[in-house]
Parts: C-alpha cells; sequence; structure tokens
C-alpha cells in the first residue's frame, strides 16, 4: 500500500509524525522513533521567555546589573530551563540531525517580533529541515482588537519567513474569529503549511487555596472533531500543506483527518500512552482499512470529504448545528417525567 504523502514540500512515506514534545527530547529516543518508523519528528518548543532570560542574563553580565524589565520579569513564574536553553536546543538539533535520516522540524514558540529571528536563523544553519511556529498566546489585553492581534502575528511570520529558507509551518490555536481567512493570510506572509491546532491546558482552581491550577492532560480522540472541522473548512482553499494535531490515537482518526484533507498527522499522547510501537500498529491499521475498502494508495483519500465543493459551508454547518439540537432525545429518567 502506497501511504506516502509531501508535508511542506518534504516527501514522507506516510503522514504519521512526531508532534512537539518530550518524546525528542535525547537522541536516543529520536533513534527509537525512527526504529519504530515514524516519518519525521518534531522537537519541543524553545519559547520566546527562554530567548529572553538568555539575553537578560548577558546584559547583567555585561553591564553587572540587571535592567529595567528584570524586575517585571521577577513576578512571573520561573520558565523550566532544565530542559534545553537556546544554545542547548542548537545542540540538541545537530546532534539529533546527525543521529537519524528522518526529517527533524524545529519548534520556537512566541508571539512578539524581537528576538526570534536570529533564532530561527541559527535553527536553519544547524541542518533542521523545516520549522514550526508554535503561536500559543491568550489574547488577554483588553486593548488589543482581532484584527490587530493578526496583523501582529502576521509580521512575526513575515519576519521569520524573510529570515530563513527552510519550510516554515505555523501551528494555530482554534480561537481565531476567521479562521480560514488568516490562514490564507498566514499563507501570504510565507507559511507553508499549517498546523491545527495548538491544545490550550485549562486552568482549575483550588478552592481552599484560592489558587490556579494548571495541569497537562493527554487528549482523548472526542477531541478530533474540532480539527476534522477546520480541516475539511481549509483544504482546498489553501495552498500549502495541513496538518492535524489533537486528538489522533487510532487510525480511523487518521483516516478521518487525511479524509478531510490532512497531509500529516501529528501524534503525542497516543504514544506517550501507548508506547513508540503504536506507530506500528497505526501504520497496519492504516494499511488494512485501506485495503479492504478498496484504495491503492492514501493520496486517493486525501481531502475527498473537505468543504472544497460544498458551495456555502457555513450555511451547512448551521443546518447540522440545527439538526443535533432538534433530534436530541430527552434521556430515561427525564423523558418520563
Ligand atoms: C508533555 C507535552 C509537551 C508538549 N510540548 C509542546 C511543545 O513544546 N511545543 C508544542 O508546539 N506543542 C507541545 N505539546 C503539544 C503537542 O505537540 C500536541 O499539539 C498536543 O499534545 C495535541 O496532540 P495529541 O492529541 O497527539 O497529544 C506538548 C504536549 C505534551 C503532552
Amino acid at each position: 500500500m502506497d501511504l506516502s504523502t509531501k508535508f511542506v514540500g518534504i516527501n514522507l512515506p506516510h503522514p504519521l509524525l512526531a508532534g512537539a514534545s518530550p518524546l525528542a527530547d535525547s537522541v536516543t529516543r529520536c533513534q527509537a522513533l525512527e526504529a519504530a518508523g515514524i516519518a519525521a519528528i518534531v522537537l519541543r518548543s524553545l519559547f520566546e521567555e527562554q530567548l529572553e532570560a538568555e539575553a537578560m542574563a548577558h546584559h547583567q553580565a555585561e553591564v553587572g546589573h540587571p535592567d529595567s524589565r528584570g524586575e517585571a520579569r521577577s513576578y512571573l513564574p520561573a520558565v523550566d530551563s532544565s530542559v534545553f536553553g537556546p544554545e542547548q536546543y542548537l545542540t540538541h538539533l545537530r546532534a539529533v540531525k546527525k543521529s537519524v535520516r528522518v526529517p527533524v522540524i524545529a519548534s520556537l514558540n512566541g508571539c512578539s517580533h524581537d528576538g526570534w529571528i536570529d533564532y530561527a536563523r541559527a535553527i536553519d544553519a544547524a541542518g533542521a529541515d523545516a520549522l514550526e511556529l508554535n503561536l500559543y498566546a491568550v489574547a488577554a489585553d483588553p486593548g488589543e482588537s482581532g484584527a490587530e492581534l493578526e496583523d501582529r502575528t502576521l509580521r512575526v511570520v513575515h519576519a521569520v519567513r524573510r529570515a530563513v529558507q527552510l519550510p516554515l509551518v505555523i501551528k494555530v490555536s482554534p480561537f481565531y474569529t476567521a479562521l480560514t481567512n488568516f490562514a490564507l493570510r498566514l499563507e501570504e506572509a510565507g507559511a507553508d503549511g499549517i498546523v491545527l491546532f495548538n491544545r490550550f491546558y485549562e486552568p482549575d482552581i483550588d478552592i481552599e487555596a484560592r489558587e490556579p491550577r494548571y495541569h497537562l492532560e493527554l487528549s482523548e480522540s472526542r477531541e478530533l472533531g474540532l480539527r476534522l472541522r477546520w480541516l475539511g473548512l481549509l483544504s482546498g482553499h489553501v495552498r500549502g500543506s495541513l496538518a492535524v494535531s489533537g486528538g489522533v490515537h487510532t487510525a480511523r482518526d487518521a483516516i478521518k483527518a487525511v479524509l478531510c484533507g490532512a497531509a500529516a498527522v501529528q501524534l503525542v499522547s497516543a504514544l506517550l500512552r501507548g508506547g513508540l510501537e503504536r506507530i506500528g500498529g497505526l501504520l497496519a491499521e492504516l494499511t488494512l482499512w485501506l485495503e479492504e475498502n478498496g484504495y491503492h494508495s492514501l493520496q486517493q483519500l486525501r481531502g475527498s470529504m473537505d468543504q472544497s465543493r460544498t458551495p456555502d459551508p457555513g450555511a451547512i454547518e448551521r443546518l447540522q448545528y440545527m439538526h443535533s439540537l432538534e433530534t436530541y432525545r430527552l434521556p430515561g429518567p427525564v423523558a418520563d417525567s
């Protein structure tokens, strides 16, 4: 079975990638991912705050006192630098590139213009096959409109695009007012591919301590639906590649994403829960399903259920919404009363 695909110009034997996570934090684990059959590896993100922290440390070393931003920063929770600082990140990237043959995608997370561009160049020079920009930011500033936020983000993408040659992938959140339009503008700014979506970790509250609690929970397949909707809406409009991240746990999940237009499928929770042997299992299940359903290649399937041939997808979404509400039947105990 031909499972091959092309993601941001990179030919891959199949669509399963290891998404950004600690799975690729050591060279041996990257080799294990390759041995288990992964098509490409995304490294964890280096955060803008980590770059700033290093720049500030240099500044302090040079002038002997903290700059004015230092005090403000001291109120913020410490960024865990035990994982990778900027220098270590590049060293790790080079080491991984030397140790595996599969493509390696580096990841940067930031939301402002400064500080990134040189580092993106360094990632390019260190040999990454592509760069993923993880646009995780909560729009908390009441003075900034949606349009301003989008413009600011596009300026970052544009600046990175001008600085580097390598394929540029943008991992977006689902919280844009007009994502279809924004996706097209991301492409105009130089994005070669879009990953739907990064996952926001919702806060809880410890009511005794009156403190917020944040904890990371792995995903479930039910999170896929939001991705399928937007894959289906964007596929056919964007020229570049689409990838899904979030909620792919089974071969059936991956098939749904491909039907809606995904060229690549990023896995994290499935591998953290099920181990790297899940990769082989998913590939076998994918192949079996395609054979049983009369396909010769994965490519035949891709995008065949996207919304590109639907004249008014917004109207269809509304009708489906109405239908879901109207056909709901009250559960037994309530229905009887
Ligand atoms: C422990 C952990 C660390 C992660 N670190 C990153 C990261 O550094 N950068 C990033 O873009 N996403 C990161 N993610 C998010 C994943 O890449 C992915 O988008 C998310 O887990 C949804 O995919 P899944 O359903 O396959 O887990 C992380 C996820 C987990 C569980």
